[in-house]
């Protein structure tokens, strides 16, 4: 196998991820990108060409995982670039909110990466170098009516951030998050006009993001030059949160 590093994105499909996925491949990485269905993970395939492959992954269910990790086994040498980046929204008023609105978000954001990071974290500690990016939300701080489960599962991955960080740190292993502000993805897609204009009239900047700006953020924070940096999430919301 060559010495190119393996980057495993999660969520690799479209948006975020996917912009993610085509920076990292910019960037010298093979890049694992993962879908939910095997057209999702065919599609990363032919985007990546030689650069990567796409592997079919639901981060809510254990033997998808461990299934996922033996096929990059496989394919790749073992990652030590992981992008926690898939994620959902189930959104209700908590009082209306189902038990399985709660957990199928807590799940799928909060429990999902850590179930794929236990057994990536092995390779990255071998080597003695690693980077982690969990990509959080700037909803994580300031909190959002109607998304209590959503809120809860990012500010749990800033906690989850900086935990591991402190457990890995003496191994060269890096552990950040990355708090998207409002960016144009199929996510944001889904609210109302409405919604969108409240959100818009807050950002200091007057506009969405763009997926690539995220990607941008995690590609630095990949990089050599930001091997000092770790334990931190990175705002990139155009100054919807400041700090
Ligand atoms: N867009 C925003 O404004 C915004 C703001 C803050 C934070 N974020 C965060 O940024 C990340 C990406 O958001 P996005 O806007 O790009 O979302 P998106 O367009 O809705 O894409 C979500 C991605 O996650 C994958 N995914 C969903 N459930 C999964 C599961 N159970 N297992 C594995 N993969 C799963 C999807 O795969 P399929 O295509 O197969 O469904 C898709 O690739 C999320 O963590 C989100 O919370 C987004």
């Amino acid at each position: 196998m060559s010495d190119q590093k393996t980057a495993l994105v999660t969520g690799a499909s479209r948006g975020i991820g996917a912009a993610i996925a085509a920076q990292l491949t910019a960037d010298g990485f093979f890049v694992v990108g993962t879908a939910t269905s095997d057209a999702g993970a065919e599609s990363i395939d032919q985007r990546l060409g030689d650069q990567g492959a796409g592997v079919k992954l639901d981060i809510s269910d254990a033997d998808s995982v461990a299934a996922v990790i033996s096929r990059v086994a496989e394919i790749a040498s073992a990652p030590l670039v992981l992008v926690n980046n898939a994620g959902i929204t189930k959104d209700n008023l908590l009082m209306r909110m189902s038990e399985s609105e709660w957990s199928d978000v807590i799940d799928t954001n909060l429990s999902g990466a850590f179930r794929v990071t236990k057994p990536v974290l092995r390779g990255m500690l071998k080597a003695r170098w690693g980077r982690i990016i969990n990509v959080g939300s700037v909803v994580g701080r300031l909190g959002n009516p109607g998304q209590g489960n959503y809120v809860a599962s990012k500010a749990g991955l800033e906690g989850f951030t900086r935990s591991l960080a402190m457990e890995v740190a003496s191994r060269g292993v890096t552990v950040n998050a990355v708090a998207p502000g409002f960016i144009a993805t199929d996510m944001t897609g889904a609210l109302t006009e409405d919604q969108t204009k409240i959100m818009l009239d807050r950002i200091p900047l007057g506009r969405m993001g763009e997926a690539d700006e995220i990607a941008a953020t995690v590609s630095f924070l990949c990089s050599e030059s930001a091997g000092y940096i770790t334990g931190q999430t990175l705002q990139v919301n155009g100054g919807l949160l400041f700090g």
